[in-house]
């Protein structure tokens, strides 16, 4: 359990929170590449960490993420021209560039531009996703260059949706592997839908013991459970700080990919989920791949203009208690879709000094631990684990392996004892 204040602490990311102010210090996605397909195409709404900002791409190609209201009266710069290497605001005609500065003001006689500058965030446009960097400039990270971002874009694939919670029980959800193989499956193994076999290793084995190797971009861990009398099924999950997870998956026709999830703060109480994907062999991801049918992300499932789930809180996430009774552990179909609307049924900010915490929430419990630390090395202006690019070549892994092996041997891609900087 968490005591209150601290719970408010970490779960809080408005601009004078200290959460707020250590996430500033990292690169975070503020929206997809393909919503700025063109130049002076429609500018978009962002929220994120509590600020309402407008994304745009210039006539350059140029990409702009700015304050949404103008500094003259306020007008909402959504409704603004992206015209001419900037944006105009449509109220009285002051126009902003990319970086802020303001160039035009069309109701002015004499114009008091330098005296004007509008909140502007630096981006970098990396694997399919617009990042910002929102701290001060002079702490400005290396590039978020994460091994998926490098991977070719007939070979990568990146969605995002909405979830209607405070982003931490939802990263919580994605490092907690102890949930896995019971909510997400499957009572039967030709069941027709996304979700894990009961035939599969991962729900035959035992309930797991967590190991937790604590690294300088956050951790590595494994969930080991016993399966029969000589085998273990490893399954291994990066978390770099301050929100993304890393881990080995299978696309949609079952081909092996790395996979991941990013859970951004829209406020406090809503979560931009990014989710990726990128084939680790030869093969390029299909069409049918980009469906994410089975997990649950995709166009099927998420409405592709607001982003917003179709089964979502307001329909009960359209559970189907036939299916629960048959085909599925929760009744409710994507294995994604499950994991929000459970984390959602917790409330917008769960009470976390209600809960019973065991050995299997070992590895949510070391999260919240290096989240604390980074807030206190922030506030301290120390550089908080997960900036430096110690992360960029990460891969996770799931294997069976003889009882008796050691897993970081037997699990490929794992890390060297060097890297490992304590195990808890
Ligand atoms: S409010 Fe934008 S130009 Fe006046
Ligand atoms: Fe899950």
């Amino acid at each position: 359990m968490l005591p209150r204040e601290e719970n408010e602490l970490l779960a809080r990311v408005g601009h004078s929170t200290p959460m707020g102010g250590t996430m500033r210090l990292y690169w975070i996605p503020a929206l997809l590449a393909r919503e700025l397909a063109e130049p002076d195409g429609p500018p978009v709404r962002v929220r994120l960490l509590g600020e309402d900002l407008v994304a745009f791409r210039d006539s350059e190609g140029h990409i702009g993420l700015v304050d949404e209201y103008c500094p003259h009266r306020r007008a909402s710069l959504w409704f603004g021209r992206n015209e001419e290497s900037g944006l105009r605001c449509v109220y009285h005609g002051w126009k902003f560039a990319v970086d802020g500065s303001c160039v035009e003001q069309m109701n002015e006689p004499e114009p008091f531009c330098h005296k004007v500058h509008l909140t502007a965030y630096p981006t970098v446009e990396m694997g399919g996703v617009i990042w910002t960097y929102m701290g001060p400039p002079e702490r400005t990270p290396p590039v978020p260059k994460f091994a998926w971002t490098q991977a070719p874009q007939t070979h990568r694939h990146v969605s995002k949706v909405i979830q209607e919670c405070n982003w931490l029980q939802a990263l919580e959800g994605g490092l907690d592997t102890s949930h896995a193989p019971i909510m997400h499956r499957l009572l039967k193994d030709n069941a027709g839908r996304g979700g894990i076999s009961p035939s599969s290793a991962y729900v035959r084995a035992k309930a797991p013991s967590i190991v937790v190797d604590l690294t300088d971009y956050g951790y590595q861990y494994a969930g080991i459970r016993a399966l029969g009398d000589d085998e273990q099924h490893i399954r291994t999950y990066h978390f770099i700080l301050p929100f993304h997870q890393i881990r080995a998956s299978r696309s949609e026709r079952g081909n092996p990919v790395d996979a991941g999830h990013i859970w951004v703060p829209i406020d406090d109480e809503n979560t931009m989920v990014y989710n990726w994907a990128y084939s680790v062999t030869d093969e390029p991801l299909t069409d049918q791949d980009r469906l994410e049918r089975g997990i649950g992300n995709g166009p099927l499932h998420v409405d592709q203009t607001t982003f917003r789930s179709k089964a979502n809180r307001s329909n009960d996430y359209l559970i189907d208690r036939a299916v629960q009774k048959t085909l599925s552990f929760t009744g409710i179909d994507g294995v994604n879709v499950q994991d929000r609307a459970i984390q959602e049924t917790m409330g917008s900010i769960v009470d976390r000094s209600k809960e019973h915490l065991g050995p299997a929430d070992k590895a949510i419990i070391q999260l919240r631990r290096l989240l604390r630390q980074a807030v206190n090395t922030a506030t301290e202006g120390g550089t908080p684990a997960g900036v430096r690019p110690s992360y960029y070549r990460l891969r996770a892994a799931e294997t069976v392996a003889p009882r008796t092996s050691d897993w970081r041997v037997s699990v490929p891609q794992g890390l060297s004892r060097e890297e490992i900087l304590q195990t808890v």
